[in-house]
Order: C-alpha cells, then sequence, then structure tokens
C-alpha cells in the first residue's frame, strides 16, 4: 500500500442509522471497504430522530461538547457524538442540533409531504459543522470526502473561506455526485449564513446566480476532484441538460478531473445465504430455498402461492425518474400475463394513488405497501423471480445488484449504472444476467417483461440466467480501491 491516508467522508445518511435510499447503502459500506484497505476511515452525517441512540450506542465525546458554529450574525452550538459503523472500526460522528435534525423526516416534511424550508440553514451547519468538529478534534484528513448537496459547501467552504487558515492547508476534496435530479437549490439570501456576522447584499455574492444559491453547482466548482457511480451516467451527464439537469456545461468543463465509479454491494447486508430478514437461506450452488423465499413473500402479502407464477418485484423510491410512468401505461397490459406484482415505495401521491387502485383492481395479483420497509424490501429482493427498474436515468442503483445476487433477474431500461451492471441475456448463447430495453417506450418495456416472462416458462434455462447473476462480483473491494486513486488524484490536483 502507498501512504495510508486520512478521510473524512460526509453524507447525509449513513445506513442503518438513517437512511431515505442508496446514498445510505453507499455510506454504511465504501467506509468499511476502505478501512479493510487500511486507511484511516471517518465518517460524518447529522444525528436525525431517526438515529437510534442507544442500540447503535452513540456516546459523548468531551472534547466535542458545545462546539460554536458561526451561522450569519449567530452563533450556534453542537454537540458532536461519536459511535462505529456496525461490524467495523469505522468510528462515525453525529452532529446534534435538535432545532434542525430532531424531526421526523431527514429532508422532507412527511406531514406536508414538502421539503423542510430550512434546509439551506439545516445543511450549512452540517458542512460547518463538519469543519469546526475537525478543528475541535485536531484531525487533519488528507481528502474530505462530499456526497451529494447537503455536502457542497465544504469544498467551498475549504477554498473559499479557509483558503489561508494553515489547519486545512492539506486538505483537499473529492465530491461524489449520487444524483444530479437534486441539486439544493436555495433563495441567494441563504448565503448569509456562510459568513460570519452575514452580508447585506448578497446578490453580488460569488457564487449566487440566478438569484440562487445551488449547493451542487458550488461543491462541483470548488472540489479538487470529481465523481459519479458509473461510468455510463457519467457520460449521459455531459451529454445533455436532460441528464445533468443544467450543470453538462460545467461538467464539460471539468471533465479531465471527472470519473465514474460504480457502486459495490455490502454483502454483510444483502447476501441470501445470511439475511435474517428471509427466515431462510439459499446460495447460488444451492438455490432451493429460493422457492420458499417466495413462498413466504406470497404470505407475508397475503397472495396465494402459485410456485409456476412469477413475481415481479420493485422497491424504489415512487419518482418519475425511477420510470413510474411507464410502469402506469402498460400496467393493463401487464396485467394480461400471468404474473405477480409487489411494489414497495414511498414517494409522489400520484404514483401512490394509481398503485392503490391497481391493488383494488387486482387484489389477487398485485401488492403495494406504500411504506419504508428495511425487511420487506429483503424480502422482495429473494422472494421475488424478477425485478423491474425501468428507470428514465439511473446513476447507479443498488436494488438492481441485490436482485442479481438474490437470483431475481433484473428487467431494466439501459441507462446509467444499470447499463453499467445488468448484461443483456442472449438466448441463442445461452449468456447474460436480465433482460433490458434501450428505448423508453412503454411497449420496449412490455416487450422485455414479455421476454422475461417467456424464458422463466423454461426452468432450466431460468435457473442458469440466475445462477450467473448470482455469481457476478459486485463487491466493494474493487470500486474502493479506485476510490483511493480519487483521493490521491484529488490531493495532486489540490496541492
Ligand atoms: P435510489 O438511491 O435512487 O433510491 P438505489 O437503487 O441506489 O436507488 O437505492 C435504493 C435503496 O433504498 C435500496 O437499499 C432499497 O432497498 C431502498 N429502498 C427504497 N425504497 C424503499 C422502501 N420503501 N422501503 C425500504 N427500502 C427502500
Ligand atoms: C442515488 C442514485 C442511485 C445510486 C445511489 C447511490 O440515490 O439515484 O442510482 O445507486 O445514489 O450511489
Amino acid at each position: 500500500m502507498k501512504k495510508k491516508l486520512k478521510i473524512l467522508m460526509a453524507f447525509s445518511e449513513v445506513a442503518p442509522f438513517a437512511k431515505t435510499g442508496g446514498l445510505a447503502d453507499v455510506g454504511g459500506a465504501l467506509p468499511k471497504a476502505l478501512k479493510d484497505l487500511g486507511h484511516d476511515i471517518r465518517v460524518i452525517m447529522p444525528q436525525y430522530r431517526e438515529v437510534n441512540e442507544r442500540r447503535y450506542i452513540l456516546r459523548d465525546v468531551i472534547r466535542l461538547q458545545n462546539i460554536s458554529v458561526q451561522m450569519g450574525d449567530e452563533s450556534l452550538q453542537i454537540q458532536v457524538k461519536s459511535a462505529f459503523l456496525p461490524n467495523s472500526k469505522v468510528q462515525i460522528y453525529f452532529i446534534d442540533y435538535k432545532p434542525f435534525y430532531f424531526r421526523e423526516g431527514l429532508y422532507v416534511d412527511p406531514k406536508t409531504g414538502k421539503d423542510y424550508s430550512d434546509n439551506a440553514a439545516r445543511f450549512i451547519l452540517f458542512c460547518k459543522g463538519a469543519l469546526e468538529t475537525l478543528r475541535k478534534l485536531q484531525w487533519q484528513p488528507d481528502v474530505i470526502h462530499c456526497n451529494d448537496w447537503q455536502t457542497g459547501m465544504i469544498p467551498f467552504l475549504l477554498k473559499k473561506k479557509h483558503h489561508d487558515d494553515p489547519f486545512f492547508t492539506k486538505t483537499f476534496t473529492l465530491m461524489t455526485i449520487h444524483n444530479f435530479v437534486y441539486q439544493g437549490i436555495y433563495p441567494a439570501t441563504s448565503v448569509h449564513l456562510l459568513e460570519n456576522g452575514g452580508i447585506a447584499d448578497p446578490s453580488g455574492y460569488p457564487i449566487v446566480e440566478d438569484g440562487t444559491l445551488n449547493f451542487l453547482r458550488t461543491g462541483i466548482t470548488d472540489a479538487d476532484w470529481l465523481n459519479t457511480v458509473s461510468e455510463t451516467y457519467c457520460r449521459e451527464v455531459q451529454s445533455s441538460s436532460e441528464f445533468g439537469c443544467g450543470l453538462e456545461d460545467l461538467l464539460k468543463a471539468r471533465s479531465k478531473e471527472f470519473d465514474g465509479v460504480i457502486n459495490g454491494l455490502d454483502e454483510t447486508v444483502w447476501n441470501p445465504e445470511k439475511d435474517s430478514f428471509i427466515e431462510t437461506s439459499y446460495t447460488a450452488d444451492a438455490p432451493e430455498g429460493k422457492q420458499e423465499a417466495k413462498r413466504l413473500l406470497l404470505e407475508k402479502v397475503g397472495l396465494p402461492y402459485r410456485p409456476d407464477v412469477p413475481v415481479i418485484g420493485m422497491t424504489s423510491r415512487l419518482t418519475s425518474q425511477k420510470g413510474f410512468d411507464l410502469i402506469q401505461a402498460v400496467f393493463p397490459k401487464l396485467m394480461e400475463l400471468d404474473v405477480y406484482f409487489i411494489l414497495l415505495g414511498q414517494g409522489e401521491a400520484r404514483y401512490q394513488s394509481f398503485f392503490r387502485a391497481a391493488q383494488k383492481k387486482y387484489p389477487k395479483r398485485v401488492h403495494v405497501s406504500l411504506t419504508f420497509d428495511e425487511s420487506l424490501a429483503h424480502r422482495i429482493a429473494a422472494g421475488s423471480d424478477m425485478f423491474l427498474m425501468p428507470s428514465l436515468q439511473e446513476p447507479c442503483g443498488l436494488t438492481q445488484l441485490y436482485s442479481l445476487k438474490y437470483g431475481t433477474v433484473p428487467i431494466v431500461h439501459q441507462t446509467g449504472g444499470l447499463a453499467d451492471t445488468v448484461k443483456l441475456y442472449d438466448g441463442t448463447k445461452n449468456k447474460g444476467t436480465g433482460f433490458f430495453f434501450q428505448k423508453p417506450d412503454p411497449e420496449k418495456l412490455l416487450e422485455a417483461i414479455r421476454t422475461a416472462v417467456q424464458v422463466y416458462a423454461d426452468s432450466t434455462r431460468w435457473k442458469q440466467l440466475m445462477f450467473r447473476g448470482m455469481t457476478e462480483d459486485f463487491s466493494w473491494s474493487a470500486a474502493s480501491r479506485k476510490y483511493v486513486e480519487l483521493y490521491q488524484k484529488a490531493i495532486s490536483k489540490g496541492l
């Protein structure tokens, strides 16, 4: 190993402490893989109400109590606690500031379905608080690894506000963008919080553009190195405004410092051989238990068990980006096939009502859970035969990786990380791990589902298809080595 690196990883969510999506899965797994490579890795996140202090044994740290963080003309006092990522020696710090973080939702108020109106302040405090924590710890990381818009002010603060502060002169930044759709765009007045004492006129402030403060744009501008979570998505976001969401020109301008690194899968959490949620166990070489997982899943959701009828599963945030308009368009035709459809998801009201109605219409074949349920997510991964993921855009996608690992064959749109992780089934050569459709068109999606259902009827072929998916290597070890290279690039660039 080259030099042992000191890395602070900043995440707005980390599994199992608090989670809304795949970002948390990465936050819970990548730090452990990097630690296994011998680096000094620490993580920092906000202490939301969802973080269970007792279960995860959060401890007070004397020198991290009552840290003052200047937010405009106000000084706020944060507490920082510490724990370990489960089954590891990776230390994680929690920024505790109850007025901001001790709430029911992470970003969205479940009562209104809307983003909290003070999210800009909440995440400026997180960014500033992370830097103040380092100072109190007297720990100078080589790199602060920022993830998504919530951490976007860290590169700016380091480069533009602390540039002549000797404590931070040898700390550089990597900004990982997990999804360009979410940028954290707020009124320009929020920049008031970035300056000690505040500012009278935000309009002339350097990072204000078009009257707004864009966290992600700011992070991308000032980070020493950038990456996103698959090679294909890395190309897509530079090639059109549809994917780049307005940041494509900035990304193109930095394309030499912008890489794509595919995520891995945490085998301590997602593994059909030892998954405590599924009450059965199986492997690629002994897959018999999968049928039992299917029976248990159907029983759990109250559908009759018919072993030869394929179960199409989905676990997903209910947003248009995930392709739900396509699913709605094909749904009546999908129901003409003899299949089960099981969905677990939370999100937009229009999709929720559509699926509620679908369940009512097809009560013997459709089950919909509009909740967040970790246990059901595992049962769906294990007990389904096929996993549907028709995302219009998918930066990486983790659920298709989980499905492959559990012998649940993915049906995906060929985009982003889906294109990079699923291999197209080829009937003549008997190769591949899943089914694709190329154009985001309902007819094409239906065609892919029909092909999957046909192949399913040939149980020998289907078993071979499952086996190929289950034996692919999606461990974090390869990806974590690539992150070490990115850290080194950030350091060389920043020096
Ligand atoms: P994204 O991060 O865009 O939502 P990913 O595929 O990367 O998509 O990751 C989604 C993660 O969130 C997976 O771990 C998935 O199991 C989980 N997930 C999504 N919706 C739910 C839900 N309603 N209940 C439980 N887990 C969910
Ligand atoms: C984002 C993306 C998803 C990715 C996850 C983790 O939420 O939407 O594709 O897998 O981040 O990187």
